[in-house]
């Protein structure tokens, strides 16, 4: 009883990562899966410089959240919402780097 206690005291305090949490290595994997091909197709080489050009379309988390989205639906891939999440961290911390 003593170590529960204790332990949710260190999640509440963040110690303990209880929560789920989003998978940027998950994010990655999907994304070079589904996503990166047509990229490819539109931008060459990776086709990461859709993400890094000077005049790219998405400027906040909300926006690349939405855009994440949107590819998804005009593409019909079936991904669920934690599996988006994990796609967006992935590439926010690679590349947009929007303040969370
Ligand atoms: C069938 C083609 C296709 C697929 C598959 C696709 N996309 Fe896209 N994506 C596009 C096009 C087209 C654009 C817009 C390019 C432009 O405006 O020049 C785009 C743009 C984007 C952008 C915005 C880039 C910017 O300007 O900031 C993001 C983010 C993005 N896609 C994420 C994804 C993710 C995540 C997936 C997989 C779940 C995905 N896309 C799958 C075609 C695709």
């Amino acid at each position: 009883m003593k170590l529960k206690a204790l332990l949710l005291v260190l999640a509440a305090a963040g110690a303990l990562p209880l929560a789920a949490q989003a998978d940027i290595g998950n994010g990655k994997a999907l994304y070079s899966k589904d996503c990166m091909s047509c990229h490819r197709s539109i931008a060459g080489g990776d086709g990461s410089s859709l993400f890094t050009r000077p005049n790219r379309h998405v400027t906040s988390l909300g926006g690349l959240d939405k855009q994440v989205k949107r590819c998804r639906a005009n593409t019909g891939l079936s991904l669920s919402d934690n599996q988006l999440k994990d796609i967006v961290d992935y590439l926010n911390a690679t590349y947009y780097k929007f303040a969370k």
